[in-house]
């Protein structure tokens, strides 16, 4: 049986790094409040009893050794980096959780055959670089060198940033594990949804994950004077265009019915009351459970920006930073998960994550598969972002009873 007091009060101790005021967590990747962070979490492992150590992407691992240590591991865990603002629980509960079946794995003598690996991510958000799982992709053998060229807003790239955190961003290609070398991945996460909250639910069995692709749009008109400038053609207004095709991005995800689509940031530019915006740079964030629904939207989005544009006399520039396939949640992993469930008496309720998570990275190294814990109101990325201790506890024991199950 997991201990759930321990569980919640490791999860109340790392809440407070990065704590930000209006009460939620700040904790970008390689930033010194996410440095902080890895190194509580590695505490816990060692006190776990598990091998520590920091892959060459700045992953931190501790491994539960197997009767078989050849054995493909299984990997358990999820991430400490947070977006701004974020809360306590998206990524800290499944990393915790795993180390919490780790720890209960060791304290009640029994011995797995495969090793079991728990793993805290480097950088799944993509708050800082808007490229994300920049960790598991490095486990999964799919860091480029051009993601490690993306710049943060003051323009550090990702090399430079792990340079600074004392990592070698030419050693990342150490980090990949081998084809055959991963037997599966599971990661407790919280809903950030309130499907399972309505069902009166506390856990759900993660039926794939809706695949993410985000862009940047750059629209340059002509800055002008607010007041000498007549309204009509003269006025080529960067963010009015800009307006027009926000508006298209919510309506055109609302008519597909099973998408959804955000627009999350925008600077406009020169930003003066009495100028007329020259250019607006914002993301887009478009997702679906079904990759044709999405590039279908994404298609329509793109066809209304450039008939926006061209009406307003203003220049389209997009750029893609990052584009995933929904990731389907299968087989052994899955079952194990759902094997779990019912030898524990919890109903093994199927449903699709809209949130992107590291599995989808892995999905073609080893098979994946998430537990969701019940998100109160649904709400997430959002300092009011909390989950039951009760409810933590049910996921981490449903975790627990997974991993000894794919660890035999
Ligand atoms: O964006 C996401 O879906 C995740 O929270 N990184
Ligand atoms: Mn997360
Ligand atoms: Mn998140």
């Amino acid at each position: 049986m997991v201990d759930a007091d321990r569980l919640w009060r490791r999860l109340g101790e790392l809440a407070e790094i990065g704590r930000v005021e209006g009460g939620g967590v700040t904790r970008l990747s390689f930033t010194d409040e996410e440095r902080v962070a890895r190194d509580l979490v590695a505490s816990y492992m060692q006190e776990a009893g598990l091998e520590v150590r920091e892959d060459a992407a700045g992953n931190v691992i501790g491994r539960l050794e197997g009767r078989d240590p050849d054995a493909p591991v299984v990997l358990a865990g999820s991430h400490v980096d947070s977006v701004r603002s974020g809360g306590d629980f998206d990524g800290p509960l499944g990393v915790l959780a795993a180390v919490e079946a780790a720890q209960t794995t060791r304290e009640e003598g029994v011995e797995t055959g495969r090793p079991v690996e728990v793993v805290a991510f480097t950088d799944e958000e993509g708050a800082r670089f808007g490229l994300g799982m920049i960790g598991s992709r490095a486990l999964a053998g799919l860091l480029t060198p051009d993601d490690l060229s993306r710049e943060d807003e003051n323009g550090v790239t990702v090399a430079e940033a792990m340079r600074e955190a004392g990592l070698d961003p030419e050693r990342v290609g150490e980090a990949a594990r081998g084809p055959d070398s991963v037997h599966a991945y599971v990661e407790l996460h919280i809903e950030q949804g309130r499907v399972l909250e309505q069902r009166d639910l506390p856990v759900g069995v993660v039926t794939g994950i809706a695949g993410p692709v985000w862009l940047r749009f750059v629209l340059r008109g002509e800055a002008g004077h607010a007041g000498a400038t007549p309204m009509g053609p003269l006025r080529r207004d960067a963010l009015a265009a800009a307006a027009a095709v926000v508006g298209a991005v919510e309506r055109e995800a609302e008519r597909s019915g099973t998408s959804v689509g955000t627009v999350g940031r925008m600077e406009v530019e020169p930003g003066g009351v009495n100028v007329i915006p020259g250019r607006a740079t914002f993301t887009v964030d478009l997702r679906d459970i079904d990759g044709d629904v999405r590039d279908r939207l994404e298609a329509r989005i793109a066809d209304e920006a450039a008939r926006v544009c061209e009406q307003r006399g203003v220049r389209l520039e997009t750029e893609t930073l990052q584009r995933l396939p929904p990731a389907p949640c299968f087989g052994a992993a899955r079952d194990a998960i759902e094997a779990a469930c019912e030898g524990l008496g919890f109903q093994p309720f199927g449903l699709p994550s809209g949130a992107g998570h590291d599995g989808m990275q892995l999905s073609g190294l080893c098979p994946i598969g998430m537990i969701f814990v019940r998100s109160r109101d649904g709400v997430s990325h959002n300092p009011a972002e909390w989950s039951s201790k009760e409810d933590c506890a049910a996921g981490a024991e449903i975790l627990y009873h997974t991993l000894l199950r794919l660890a035999g």
